[in-house]
C-alpha cells in the first residue's frame, strides 16, 4: 500500500499503438499547473520563435528549449545546440518535474532509465501545424521520444516507417502523454493544424513538449 502513496498520483489510461508504442492518457493532468509555470520560466528567458527549415520556409509552430541541448533549425539544417541562437546563452535547465514526467512515461511505456538532454517546447497557435517527419538527429535510437500535449486539442498522424506509409489519426487533449521508442523509434508523424478554441489554463493554443536523448 505504501507504493501507492508515494510519488505523484498519475492516474492514466494507457493505449498501445505499436509495439514500442503507447499513449497515456492524461498522464502529465495532475502537474498541469505547474508544467504551465515551469514552461512560461524557461520562455522568459529563451521566448518562443518560430524557425527557419533548411529549405527556406519559415515554421507555423513557434519553438523555445530547455536542457543542455535544444533542437534547432535554420539555413545551415536541423541541429541540436548547446546554446540559444537568438541570443548566445546555454537554453535553460530543464525542471526536475520535467526529468520525472519524462522518465515516468517512458518506464510506463517500457523504457526504464530514460534521461533526457533535450526538451523541445512547441507552441502551436490556431492553424499551425507540423508536417510528417522522422525524429532523426539523435546518435542513440534505443532512447524514446516522450511527447506531452497541454492546451488545445489536435490530431495527432502516427505513421510508419516510410513517409508514404498510412498513418493512425489520434486525437491528443490536454495532459496526454505519448511515447515511441524501439522498434517505434523512427515513425514518421506530425500534427493537423490546430482548431480554434479556448483552453482554461493554456488560453487559445496547443503546447506539446518532446523529451529526446540526444547525444
Ligand atoms: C514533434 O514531432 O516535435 C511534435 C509533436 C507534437 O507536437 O505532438
Ligand atoms: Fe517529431
Amino acid at each position: 500500500m505504501g507504493d501507492l502513496l508515494a510519488g505523484i498520483d498519475r492516474r492514466t489510461w494507457t493505449e498501445r499503438l505499436g509495439p514500442g508504442t503507447a499513449l497515456l492518457r492524461g498522464f502529465a493532468l495532475a502537474d498541469d499547473a505547474a508544467i504551465c509555470a515551469a514552461i512560461d520560466q524557461v520562455v522568459a528567458a529563451a521566448p518562443f520563435r518560430r524557425m527557419t527549415t533548411p529549405g527556406g520556409f519559415v515554421m507555423s509552430v513557434a519553438m523555445s528549449n530547455c536542457g543542455p541541448l535544444g533542437w534547432v533549425t535554420d539555413a545551415s539544417g536541423y541541429r541540436y545546440s548547446a546554446t540559444d541562437p537568438a541570443n548566445g546563452q546555454p537554453w535553460p535547465p530543464l525542471p526536475a518535474l520535467f526529468l520525472e514526467l519524462a522518465g515516468d512515461a517512458a518506464a510506463a511505456a517500457g523504457f526504464p532509465d530514460f534521461v533526457p538532454d533535450a526538451c523541445l517546447i512547441n507552441r502551436y497557435a490556431v492553424g499551425a501545424r507540423m508536417s510528417l517527419h522522422q525524429d532523426h538527429d539523435e546518435r542513440d535510437f534505443t532512447q524514446p521520444i516522450v511527447s506531452v500535449s497541454l492546451g488545445l486539442p489536435a490530431t495527432f498522424l502516427f505513421g510508419g516507417l516510410k513517409r508514404a506509409d498510412p498513418a493512425q489519426r489520434i486525437a491528443l487533449t490536454h495532459g496526454d502523454a505519448v511515447v515511441w521508442g524501439g522498434p517505434d523509434r523512427l515513425r514518421y508523424h506530425g500534427v493537423l493544424a490546430v482548431k480554434a478554441g479556448e483552453h482554461p489554463l493554456v488560453g487559445n493554443c496547443r503546447l506539446n513538449l518532446t523529451f529526446r536523448k540526444a547525444r
